[in-house]
């Protein structure tokens, strides 16, 4: 058995990526896509045909067409999991709750107008307070939530006491920042900072009753997906789930409902100005969701310079 096969035993295999042919290829429950994944795959040219089709349909409206274009990317992805896609909502909204809730269900439009339901999306927030307050308006709509750029616990209360669907707490960001921090070229997995998020905060959800799932994501190597096998959810790249699938073994269940219940950690009261406070008491946690953002951000904007430059070239379309 390979690790990859042993690992869908403990966990839910995700695809983190826009490449419609690496969905096809793994066959994961889920799919999870950023504004990076889906640039990189729009500048693709085996997906050509599918920006096209988001600047025909939206008419010379840009924004329109960045809409569309997520949605023709994740309506093809749909065709290839049981499961949800994830859709992010521009990275400029993330301190605006009201720009992201009509953003989101804009999104969520477009895919019910192509006949996928709500239920197979998961619409991607940063989790700023913002972000957090839309996702909670958001679901009880009946729109779902994945919440993103997630490092520190502060975020991961505050998404479990907004109820929503689902977070993605990122082990590799948190890794790199550490790893730069100490001058380091690698940390050992014991010590690893980013498997620690997550641990800490899939014991926190499962002893505190919480039914948000957990989806560990932003992964640098095997040896941090192995250690949290257990966990709801994990999204991988399609590189690493190539590594895990040419790796012959059994992976052992690191999380566990009973492992949380025996960890410790009270349940922590949270408001506004507790979260501002605590997820600003972590310095790493500060640096990486605002350079997350930002890094979105350029892309998104290079894909809407693309989608500005192809539109161009085809006049018929603008
Ligand atoms: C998934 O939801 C995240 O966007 C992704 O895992 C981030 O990964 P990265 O840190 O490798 O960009």
């Amino acid at each position: 058995m390979s690790q990859l096969e042993s690992l869908r035993h403990a966990s839910l295999v995700v695809a983190d990526t826009g490449d419609i042919e690496a969905v096809a290829r793994w066959k994961p429950q889920d799919a999870t896509t950023n504004p990076s994944l889906l640039l990189a795959s729009a500048e693709d040219p085996r997906y050509r045909h599918l920006v096209d089709a988001a600047i025909r349909e939206a008419r010379g409206d840009t924004a329109a067409a960045m809409d569309g274009l997520f949605v023709q990317f994740g309506r093809e992805i749909l065709k290839h999991v049981a499961g949800r896609v994830s859709t992010e909502v521009d990275a400029r909204l993330s301190f605006d709750e009201h720009g992201s809730i009509a953003r989101a269900r804009r999104l969520v439009h477009l895919y019910e107008k192509h006949g996928s339901s709500r239920e197979r999306v998961l619409i991607k927030l940063a989790a700023t307070w913002e972000g957090i307050r839309a996702a909670d308006k958001l679901e009880r709509e009946g729109i779902h939530c994945n919440m993103t750029l997630l490092f520190s616990f502060a975020q991961a209360v505050a998404c479990a006491e907004a109820g929503v669907t689902l977070i993605s707490p990122f082990v590799g960001r948190i890794y790199d920042w550490h790893r730069a921090a100490r001058k380091v070229d690698d940390i050992p997995i014991a010590e690893d900072p980013g498997v620690a998020s997550v641990t800490r905060i899939y014991n926190y959800y499962k002893k505190h009753g919480y039914k948000t799932q957990v989806m560990g994501a932003s992964f640098r190597k095997t040896d941090q997906i192995i250690a949290l096998a257990g966990c709801d959810l994990l999204t991988i790249a399609p590189d690493l789930l190539d590594k895990l699938s040419k790796a012959p073994g059994s992976v052992e269940r690191r999380l566990s409902m009973e492992g949380a219940i025996r960890s410790g950690g009270d349940k922590i009261a949270m408001d506004e100005k507790t979260f501002r406070w605590m997820h600003n008491e972590d310095p790493m946690a500060t640096d990486k969701l605002a350079e997350g953002i930002r890094r979105f951000d350029a892309d998104a904007r290079k894909l809407e310079r693309l989608i500005i430059s192809l539109a161009a070239a085809t006049p018929a379309a603008a």
